[in-house]
Order: structure tokens, then C-alpha cells, then sequence
């Protein structure tokens, strides 16, 4: 007796339909399983939790053989998301639900050997794949149903367990579908960010250069001793960055769904991400990898910020190998089981101590630092990176005594609301160009648009002579200079717009 249903399973960021047939031989004295279309290992595992969660669940494999194919076989699949649907498909094929049911509903989850469904991942993109081939039910583990039914034209129903999804197929148990609102979300979750600029006493400088980077999309750097406040800044950028709208959440929410990143319910994330892996991040965590291509920090990050804290001590070849996303916006991971393309548009915001002991500058503690250590240590961030980032900005201590009696900080929502001015005046420089901010200019357009006036011209030559500004600042400083002129919305860059951006190109200096 032959028996079909349906599944699905995540390639790069899109789900594909995955078929389910299980043919009831009974031929045969024993009763065994055979399935094909796995891998050997996931084969294995998959058939002992089948087995084990059915049986836990007093339901019986078909006698004699039975075969489960999962088609099409040519493709790499992860085997854990088939067992409920493969578990539905055996007991379908004793006559124990309604084939037609089973033939109308697409269907995952992994089975514990007790019968209780597990979440997997990628509960997003399957929905709407789900949707879009018409299927009218979609079974899928209960903590998924949410992101799931961002799907709107499809009934999800969210499962606990073997024996509850059984009773549902046949018509036995009444459950009510998950419905999202994803509209409603989106709007419920404005101005919710809980952590805000006003927190941050002083540091003008750095806020000034946050305010900038943000308004132009430019990368940074933030240089300075421990405690001065580099990690509480880089923290708060997210929360003046403009909002993310519907369709970039929606982005962003199915990368993190494929990533198995999601809250338990959760449906829809609102704020830009902020992802701040640590130096010791491999290759993979931090590109995506593994057998599957999974989402890793970069994509985790697209449309938001990612924190690269303690720069030099990132590992060169895992620095070397963000300058590919850093151009393309995106990331393409190639495997034996074929290759996967991620979203990766992140804003990249760094920082670094000025030396190995963390005081160089400091009029608080002396540097313990020889000049050789100090080179070292700096020449560990590549040049290539280096001029991927706009903005270096040093961030100086702020004294105790200070922060104790300094009033708070503009808001996170008043700067965003001047870096949302900016980003208009680009977008509407830029319309129909594929670049939305300053800082993705294409060297022509860098040429239109950022021609400097005659003194402004003759300001930049005798900054970079008298500071010793290697050639690649001059483009940077230009870029920098556009976007400060759009956040005054000025229509030419002025002599005043290139001092400011002069200062932003610290490590440039050669003597710094
Ligand atoms: N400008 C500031 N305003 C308010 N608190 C500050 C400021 N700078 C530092 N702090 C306090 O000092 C702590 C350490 O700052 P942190 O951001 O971790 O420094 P860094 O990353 O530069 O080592 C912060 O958690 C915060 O409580
Ligand atoms: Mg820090
Ligand atoms: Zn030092």
C-alpha cells in the first residue's frame, strides 16, 4: 500500500518541497524499515527515533517491508525534520489516517523517542513555500507554529507531540490554527527599543562619529583604553539606524529561523540585529558553514550591525575573508552538498585597544608597551579591511567624577531621527542605482557627487600633507565629507565638511 505526504527542507534561504512516500509491501516475514534518500547516519538515527516514538505512542510499523522514500534523493537533505512526516506516512499506510489528509498537508518536526515533536529550523521559509504550493494545512513542532503562519494563506497547526498530531489528521481532535497579525507586529513593535544613547554621558566625539556612520552607512572603528565605552556605543548604533521596514524584518527573521535563532513563538523580528561574535570565531561561525550551509554571524547580522570587539585579535584569515560579503552585500558558501547563498548587508562597526596594554595616550595609567609591540599589534588588522572602514574615532576616558555629574545623552530616537533626513537625501541622490548610502558610492559616483568647492579642494591637500594621510584616505575623507554635508542638508561639501572628516582617518596618520 502505497502512501504519500509532504515535507520540506532549507536550501540557502528558500525551502523546497520534499516528497514522503512510503510503500507498505508486506512482503516478508519481518517487519522492517528501509529508507532512502538520507544520508547513512541520518538514516540511521531517523529510523530509531520513528520506530521508538511510535511505538511509545502504541502505534505499530506496517508488517513485513516497508520502504520510505524521500524524493528528490539527489539533493542533500538533514534528516531529523523528516521523522514526523515519515511517522505520519507509516501510520497512513496502515490505514490508520486518511490518505487524502495526508496528501493535502505538508508536515515536519523531529519525533523524541517518546513521541514528543522537537522545533526545527527554517519554520518560515517552509511556510511560505507551503503556501505558495497550495498545500491547505501545515503541520509543524508547536514552538515554530509562530513564524511559521507569517504565512497567512495556509492553516498551521503547531503540534506537541506524535499522538496529538495523529488525532488532529483524523478529524479527532480539534485544534485551532496559528494566526500572526505581521502587519500588527510590525507596527505594535515601534519605538520599543529598550537600550537608548541617553545612557551614554559625554563622548560628543564618538556619538558625533556614530551619528555619521549611521547616516551614511559607513563602517567603523572605535579606538581607545578599556571601560571607555567602545562596547556600550557600538551596542546602542542599532537604535539610530532608521527602522527596518516590513520587507527587511521579514529578511532577517528567515535568516534567523533558518539559523534556529528564534525565541520559542516568536514570529517577527523588529529590531536591526546586533551580533557580536567573539575573536575566537571560526571561519564557519562567522561566514556559515557546516555539511548544510547554515546562516552565520554576518548573515545573523544582515540589515543590522555587526561587533567585532578587540579587532587585532580576530584570526588574519577570518578578518581576510569578510572583504567578499563587505563588497557583495552577500555571502556564498560552497560545500560537497552544493552551494548556498546568504544575505550578509551588515554595517560593520570594530574596535580596538591603541595598544597590547590597552593605555597608549592615556594620561591616567603609562603604556607598558615597546614601539615593536605597538606596531605589531596594529598591523594586525589588515590594510584590505582597513579600507572597507570610513570611520576610525578615538574614544577618550571620561573621568568618574565626570560621568557622575554629566546629564544624560540625546536620545537614540532624536539622532535617529536626523540620520532618517540623511538617508532620504541619499536615497533620493542615488534613486534607481542600486546604492542606497554614501558609503556604497562606485568610484563614479563618488566622482559626481562629491566634488569638493576650491577651498574645501585645497583644505584636503594640505591636511593629507601636513598629517601624512596615505592616498586611499583621500576617497574616504571625500565619502565621510558627502555624508556630513547630508546631514546638514548641504548640496556641496565645504571646507568645513572636509576638517570634520579629516579627523575620522586616525589610523591613517603615520604617526598616530
Ligand atoms: N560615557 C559613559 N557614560 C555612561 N557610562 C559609561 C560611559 N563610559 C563607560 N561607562 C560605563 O563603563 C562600563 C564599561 O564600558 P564598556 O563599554 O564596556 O567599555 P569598553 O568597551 O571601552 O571597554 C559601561 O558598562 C558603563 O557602565
Ligand atoms: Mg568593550
Ligand atoms: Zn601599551
Amino acid at each position: 500500500m502505497l502512501t504519500k505526504t509532504w515535507s520540506a527542507a532549507i536550501q540557502g534561504i528558500e525551502a523546497y518541497t520534499v516528497e514522503v512516500e512510503v510503500n507498505a509491501s508486506g512482503a516478508g516475514n519481518d517487519t522492517l524499515v528501509n529508507v532512502v534518500g538520507l544520508p547513512d547516519t541520518a538514516i540511521r538515527e531517523s529510523r530509531e527515533r520513528v520506530w521508538s516514538a511510535m511505538v511509545s505512542n502504541g502505534f505499530f510499523p506496517p508488517e513485513g517491508r516497508t520502504t520510505v522514500n524521500l524524493a528528490p534523493a539527489d539533493v542533500r537533505k538533514e534528516g531529523s525534520a523528516f521523522d514526523l512526516p515519515i511517522a505520519l506516512g507509516m501510520i497512513g499506510a496502515c490505514n490508520q489516517i486518511d490518505r487524502g489528509q495526508l496528501q493535502k498537508t505538508m508536515i515536519v518536526g523531529e519525533l523524541a523517542l517518546d513521541g514528543t515533536v522537537r522545533p526545527v529550523n527554517g519554520c518560515l521559509p517552509i511556510g511560505l513555500h507551503a503556501e505558495r504550493c497550495g498545500m491547505k494545512d501545515l503541520l509543524v513542532p508547536s514552538p515554530n507554529a509562530s513564524e511559521a503562519a507569517v504565512a497567512q494563506n495556509i492553516n498551521v497547526y503547531g503540534v506537541d507531540n506524535l499522538q496529538q498530531a495523529v488525532s488532529l489528521l483524523r478529524g479527532e481532535e480539534q485544534l485551532e490554527p496559528t494566526r500572526i497579525d505581521v502587519n500588527d507586529l510590525y507596527e505594535q513593535a515601534a519605538g520599543a527599543d529598550n537600550i537608548d544613547f541617553a545612557d551614554v554621558k559625554g563622548q560628543e566625539t564618538a556619538k558625533r562619529a556614530v551619528e555619521i556612520a549611521a547616516a551614511g552607512g559607513h563602517n567603523m572603528l572605535l579606538l581607545g583604553p578599556p571601560g571607555t565605552g567602545k562596547s556600550m556605543l557600538a551596542k546602542r548604533i542599532p537604535s539610530v539606524l532608521p527602522r527596518l521596514t516590513l520587507d527587511e524584518a521579514l529578511e532577517v527573521t528567515r535568516v534567523h529561523s533558518i539559523g534556529g535563532f528564534l525565541e520559542k513563538n516568536q514570529a517577527l523580528i523588529t529590531e536591526r540585529p546586533f551580533r557580536a561574535p567573539h575573536h575566537t570565531v571560526s571561519d564557519a561561525g562567522l561566514l556559515g558553514g557546516q555539511t548544510i550551509p547554515r546562516p552565520g554571524e554576518i548573515s545573523l547580522a544582515h540589515n543590522g550591525v555587526i561587533f567585532l570587539d578587540e579587532l587585532p585579535e580576530f584570526k588574519r584569515n577570518v578578518l581576510e575573508v569578510l572583504r567578499q560579503p563587505l563588497e557583495s552585500g552577500s555571502v556564498t558558501i560552497s560545500r560537497a552538498g552544493g552551494s548556498s547563498t546568504f544575505p550578509a548587508a551588515f554595517m560593520l562597526v570594530s574596535a580596538m585597544n591603541p595598544c597590547p596594554c590597552g593605555h597608549y595616550g592615556s594620561v591616567q595609567r603609562p603604556c607598558r608597551c615597546t614601539q615593536g609591540q605597538i606596531q605589531r599589534y596594529r598591523a594586525r588588522v589588515s590594510g584590505a579591511l582597513l579600507d572597507r572602514i570610513d570611520i576610525h574615532v578615538e574614544v577618550a576616558p571620561v573621568q568618574d567624577q565626570e560621568l557622575l555629574n554629566r546629564p544624560d545623552g540625546e536620545s537614540s530616537a532624536d539622532i535617529r531621527s536626523r540620520v532618517v533626513a540623511a538617508r532620504e537625501r541619499q536615497n533620493e541622490r542615488f534613486d534607481g542605482d542600486g546604492v542606497r548610502t554614501n558609503a556604497q558610492m562606485t568610484p563614479s559616483q563618488l566622482h559626481s557627487f562629491c566634488e569638493p568647492d576650491e577651498s574645501a579642494k585645497s583644505m584636503l591637500k594640505n591636511a593629507i600633507a601636513d598629517l601624512n594621510l596615505s592616498a586611499r584616505a583621500y576617497d574616504r575623507i571625500l565619502r565621510l565629507a558627502r555624508t556630513i554635508a547630508d546631514l546638514e542638508n548641504e548640496k556641496d561639501i565645504s571646507a568645513q565638511h572636509v576638517i570634520e572628516a579629516v579627523q575620522y582617518r586616525s589610523l591613517d596618520r603615520q604617526s598616530w
